[in-house]
């Protein structure tokens, strides 16, 4: 049983082999496909195999590390010279009397809330000296096939919806680095601290309060418990951690046959099925009895990882959403910008604009600054054809691009608590399921990961703009430039850095993917995105990893790394059986890479990652560092 499923990974079978000419849109025939690309961004798509070699073969001095082969193995490969640790798995003790972890399955709520969550995702790392630091790290999910000794085959216990909640949220914990040069975690420590589905949360921004929050529980509509679907993650320079709510929908259900989801709850995925089943024994999670309850999930969360005794702050203002990162830059003028994707098919990218600024000689007074602020949503435009144009952020304010009570919209709240529907209304873009958003180290450009799309060209979505395959089972990465390097204008220019695709099986055709991939680093799903302070983007996949037909040749998911500027991509690493590798962050020395192992041998298939033999598999925090003790990518 993997709840996960139901948004996030797709498989699609039925869609091997797709003929090429039916899948374009007449304004997007193959020949204007090649011609335009070619002409628009540099990184065209070959069209003879000599092309494609050629272009494969750039070696960019900014890569330093020779190139890991696609694998199917039960292991997580890394470079020559290069080794991988384990850090952390799923149940390893954390907090005071924690037991140690039993693969029996038996060990019960308590437990799992002393012990580090399952499944890692997106995570930021706070130094505290040279070789001290704190991480704070998502728990995105958990597989009941491993959380329990029954697989999720039985009725849920109330113990059992304690565990599953425990194993959900945030682990902040501290790391020390010892002689030998490997950091651990330092059991014990006054930093570590879990976060779960059901720690107590204050809600800030123009929602709080709002009667849409207000719950039999609470009736202020101001304390919520918990966080859960914790997907990626952001850090503030005021030394916050800001851990994202994504896929929120799948823990609500209900019990009463009659219940069916209205407009607006569709809209968000809700549904009387619920794969967590968690409203048996926690009745806030049931629709028909607590319809306010989901309106008090969807939002990114503010943590402070230093002090374990701080309330964590959901931001209503940054908008109500499956919101994968959070990706924070401070423009010239102090505003403080944050770039956000909306992880659904035909969903959209979204950026907030701090009212306050940020102020460096008084850290005290930015830590509301993601308070209050404007809301926008993207529009890209392009010529019929063309894979690059220019694009705009449009406001999503109450009052304004017709977000008003006689379209739906009572007040500010509502825009936030609805901005999928907000955003709908203003014409934003709709997206091949926006992932993390990463900003390039020099400020100028943003870039997104569009990770696939299996409604693109139907379900109202057209096969255009940054978007231009339809069924796209590959996933692309998008990038844009604000107009004159300033994120809180409304223009900027856009154009794809990469489509994913496999040369092998469909060469010469757009499911090839850009000339910048070939069959030794091919790969699909792009997911994870971050840069190094030397401005290597480093790629992270949760695709399909059957290694067959449209996906042949391409292996377990993978960790690549490319050159911005020469648009070459090597891959890096390669995760075990049925994984996806999510979640980075680099020590201040970067000479430590941590990587997230999620969901190893999810569905029961064949893992036994990281202990071997016949262990139960767990998602772990790989270490990843160099022989050599240099630089990690250099
Ligand atoms: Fe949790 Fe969209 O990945
Ligand atoms: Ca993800
Ligand atoms: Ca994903």
């Amino acid at each position: 049983m993997n709840p996960r499923k139901n948004t996030e990974q797709e498989n699609h079978p039925e869609l091997e082999h797709c003929d090429f000419d039916r899948l374009i849109e007449p304004a997007l025939s193959r020949r204007t496909f090649l011609q335009t690309s070619a002409a628009a961004l540099g990184l065209y798509f070959a069209t003879t195999p000599v092309a494609r070699a050629v272009a494969a073969a750039t070696r960019s001095p900014l890569l330093g590390f020779e190139a890991v082969a696609a694998s199917t193995a039960d292991g997580f490969a890394v470079p020559a010279g290069y080794v991988a640790r384990p850090l952390i798995s799923w149940g390893d003790p954390l907090l005071p009397g924690a037991p140690a972890f039993n693969p029996s399955g038996t060990q019960d709520a308590a437990a799992q809330a002393a012990q580090f969550g399952d499944n890692t995702d997106g995570m930021s790392l706070f130094p505290l000296a040279e070789d001290r630091a704190v991480l704070a790290v998502n728990n995105e999910y958990t597989n009941y096939e491993y959380l329990y000794a029954h697989q999720g085959e039985a009725e849920l216990s109330a113990d059992d919806v304690k565990k599953a909640q425990a194993a959900h949220g945030v682990s902040v914990f501290e790391i020390a680095r010892n002689r030998q040069g490997d950091w651990q975690p330092v059991a014990g420590s006054r930093y570590n601290r879990r976060i779960t589905a059901y720690t107590p949360m204050e809600v800030t921004g123009p929602a709080a309060g709002h009667a849409l929050l207000k719950t039999a529980a609470d009736a202020s509509g101001r304390k919520v418990l918990g966080t859960f679907n914790n997907c990626a993650n952001g850090r503030t320079p005021w030394g916050t951690y800001l851990t994202c709510e994504e896929n929120f929908h799948g823990y609500f259900g209900s019990a009463d046959a009659q219940f069916s989801p209205d407009r607006r709850q569709k809209r968000y995925g809700l549904a009387a099925k619920s794969d967590y089943r968690w409203f048996g024994h926690d009745e806030r999670f049931d629709l028909a009895r607590h319809p306010n309850e989901p309106h008090r999930h969807g939002w990114v969360v503010e943590i402070d990882p230093l002090d374990p005794a701080s309330t964590p702050r959901k931001r209503t203002a940054l908008g109500r959403f499956k919101h994968e990162n959070a990706e924070l830059i401070v423009a010239a003028d102090g505003h403080v910008v944050v770039y956000l994707g909306d992880d659904e098919r035909g969903e959209h990218i979204y950026r907030f604009v701090s009212k306050g600024r940020y102020d460096p000689a008084n850290p005290a007074a930015n830590r509301e600054l993601l308070a209050e602020g404007t809301l926008y949503v993207a529009r890209f435009g392009a010529e019929p054809g063309e894979l690059k144009g220019r694009g705009e952020w449009i406001e999503l304010t109450h009052g304004k691009n017709g977000l008003t009570a006689a379209n739906g919209f009572a007040d500010q709240a509502e825009v936030l608590v609805f901005a999928r529907e907000a955003a709908t209304r203003v014409g934003a873009t709709t997206m091949d399921r926006p992932e993390w958003v990463a900003i390039h180290p020099d400020g100028r450009s943003v870039y997104c990961t569009l990770t696939n799309n299996s409604k693109r060209g139907s379900d109202g979505q057209p096969v255009s703009g940054p978007n231009p395959r339809a069924a796209n089972k590959y996933g692309q990465i998008v990038r844009w430039r604000p107009a004159g390097g300033d994120h809180t204008v409304a223009g900027f220019e856009w154009d794809l850095f990469v489509l994913a695709g496999n040369p092998a099986v469909h060469g010469g055709t757009p499911y090839a993917g850009s000339a910048n991939v070939s069959a030794d680093n091919m790969f699909n799903s792009p997911d994870g995105i971050g840069f190094d302070a030397d401005g290597r983007l480093w790629i992270q996949t949760d695709g399909d990893y059957s290694n067959a037909g449209d996906f042949a040749g391409m292996g377990n998911n993978q960790m690549l790394c490319a050159d911005p500027a020469s648009g070459e991509i090597r891959r890096f690493a390669t995760g075990p059986v049925a994984c996806e590798l999510t979640g980075m962050a680099f020590t201040p020395d970067r000479r430590t890479l941590f990587v997230g192992v999620q969901h190893p041998g999810e569905d029961l298939k064949p893992s036994h990652f990281p202990g071997g033999g016949s262990a139960k598999p767990r998602s772990t925090i790989m270490a990843i560092r160099r022989i050599d003790g240099g630089v990690v990518g250099t």
